[in-house]
């Protein structure tokens, strides 16, 4: 993977902040001997990721009134989030919805909240959806309807939720519109940081993070300054392989693939759980959200998924985010950020967990994490190219063309072929997403 020019250097210190006190409530002496201090209820504060101090002063309220645009409402992410707006109460609506093909469940969700306007991606979804509607709400189709409606004025929050590239542009076209984002939709932020952060920065917008292990981060965060972090841990359940060996690994089905051990997601994430190359993408987005530099970041097997993520600072404090694995969580402090609200998911019990684990990952059997690593520091096109090359070899494993062990490999060859453009425009980064998808698309004689 050459670079043209030279690669940029990471601040040693982030544009984030937030540095209220947290309480720490207590010890816990069964965590494998880390001795971590839990951080289990952070203080809320009115910080921001982006832009710390400049608060906007209706959020300071007790309550947060918000205004919703879930993109990839049909999805994993979109019907929980939908779940946790209705558990929120009325000071949080739902204003718009989008999906893809699952056309009546997006109908009955259209039924259920009456949103101002609705957006369909696929052509015969919307066609089989538009007589239904009886002209009740506005519905948009193709990409340009999902940029519509993540830009519409309805909105004042967008829920970035759909599901692999098919996200950036309406993720970016809600930043652009001055819209808070709550992103899910991680390979917006692999394909496009070097874009999507500075615009949420010029806009003067939030992109706060609902990922479980980036809203840890982000919760852990607030205990102290972006200066004082050490390192942050990104904890990983390891998938379903994480105690298979490689031969038995690269013969993997779908269906061992997507039977993951703790979370319960759609079929992309799970399969990049599997490959670990889930992990791979969080690594690179973790560095664009919390601008820091990917040896910053260290990947920590720990197969309960209960710690969602930890921040070592200077004083070798550990501070971690704890919680059942349930999405409900990150998304809701998404939406009722800076303030908490009570949750709607189920609650740790600590008598029944008794043992957490730890292990490292192992490189030789995840070699997508090496990848990971490799694109966050090379970034400029090599975010575009790796997602791109993944996403076409996941679905290609997905319809039975190729066995699991040929994923991970089919993208670092995509990778190594492509030379990075360290300084990339929309059209570069899209180019170079294209040209990964025929490369592998090659590699299959397809
Ligand atoms: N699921 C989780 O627990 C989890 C956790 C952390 C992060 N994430 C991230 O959240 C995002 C969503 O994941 P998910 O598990 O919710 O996925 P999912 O269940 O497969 O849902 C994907 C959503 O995107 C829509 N979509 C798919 N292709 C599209 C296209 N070409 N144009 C427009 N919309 C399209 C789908 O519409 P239809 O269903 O109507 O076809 C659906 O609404 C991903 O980026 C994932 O990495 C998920």
């Amino acid at each position: 993977m050459p670079s043209q020019g030279d690669t940029p250097t990471f601040p040693a210190d982030g544009a984030h902040g937030g540095h209220a006190p947290a309480r720490l409530a207590r010890f816990l002496d069964n965590t494998g001997g880390l001795g971590i201090v839990l951080n289990l209820y952070a203080s809320m504060y009115p910080g921001g990721l982006h832009r710390p101090g400049a608060e906007i002063t209706d959020r300071r309220s007790p309550t947060v009134t918000r205004r919703i645009t879930i993109l990839g409402s049909t999805g994993s992410i979109g019907q929980s989030t939908v779940q946790v707006v209705d558990s929120l109460g009325s000071d949080y609506r739902v204003v718009g919805l989008s999906g893809n093909r699952r056309w009546s469940e997006l109908l009955d969700q259209c039924r259920l909240l009456r949103p101002a306007a609705a957006a369909v991606a696929d052509d015969a979804s919307a066609a089989a959806m538009r007589p239904q509607l009886n002209g009740q709400m506005d519905l948009l189709t193709g990409p340009e309807g999902l940029v519509e409606i993540a830009s519409r004025p309805e909105s004042d929050f967008v829920v970035a939720a759909i599901v692999g590239a098919a996200g950036l542009r309406p993720t970016l076209a809600a930043v652009e519109a001055g819209k808070d984002v709550g992103l899910a939709n991680k390979e917006a932020l692999v394909i496009a940081g070097s874009l999507l952060m500075p615009l949420a920065k010029r806009k003067n917008v939030r992109i706060l993070p609902i990922d479980s292990e980036h809203s840890a981060v982000f919760q852990a965060m607030a205990s102290g300054r972006s200066g004082e972090i050490h390192k942050i841990y990104l904890t990983a359940s390891g998938g379903p392989f994480r105690t298979w060996s490689a031969d038995r690994i690269a013969q993997a089905t779908p269906e061992d693939a997507l039977r993951h051990p703790t979370w319960d997601m759609g079929p992309k994430i799970t399969i990049d759980s599997a490959t670990m190359m889930n992990k791979a993408l969080e690594i690179i987005e973790a560095c664009w959200l919390f601008d820091l530099p990917p040896d910053a970041i260290e990947v920590l097997i720990h197969p309960e998924s209960v710690i969602h993520s930890m921040v070592e600072f200077c004083d070798g404090s550990v501070i971690a985010q704890l919680g059942t694995p349930d999405m409900k969580t990150p998304i809701q402090y998404a939406l009722t950020y800076p303030h908490r609200a009570t949750g709607c998911a189920e609650r740790l019990d600590f008598h029944a967990l008794r043992k957490l684990h730890f292990e490292p990952p192992d490189m030789d059997r995840f070699p997508a994490l090496r990848l990971g690593y490799e694109v966050a520091r090379a970034k400029g096109t090599a975010g575009a190219v790796l997602n791109a090359a993944n996403e076409q070899a996941v679905a290609a494993f997905l319809e039975g063309h190729i066995p699991f062990g040929r994923i991970v490999e089919l993208t670092e060859r995509v990778l190594d072929d492509h030379v990075v453009d360290t300084n990339p425009t929309l059209e570069t980064l899209l180019t170079a997403d294209a040209w990964a998808r025929q490369e592998v698309n090659r590699c299959l004689n397809v």
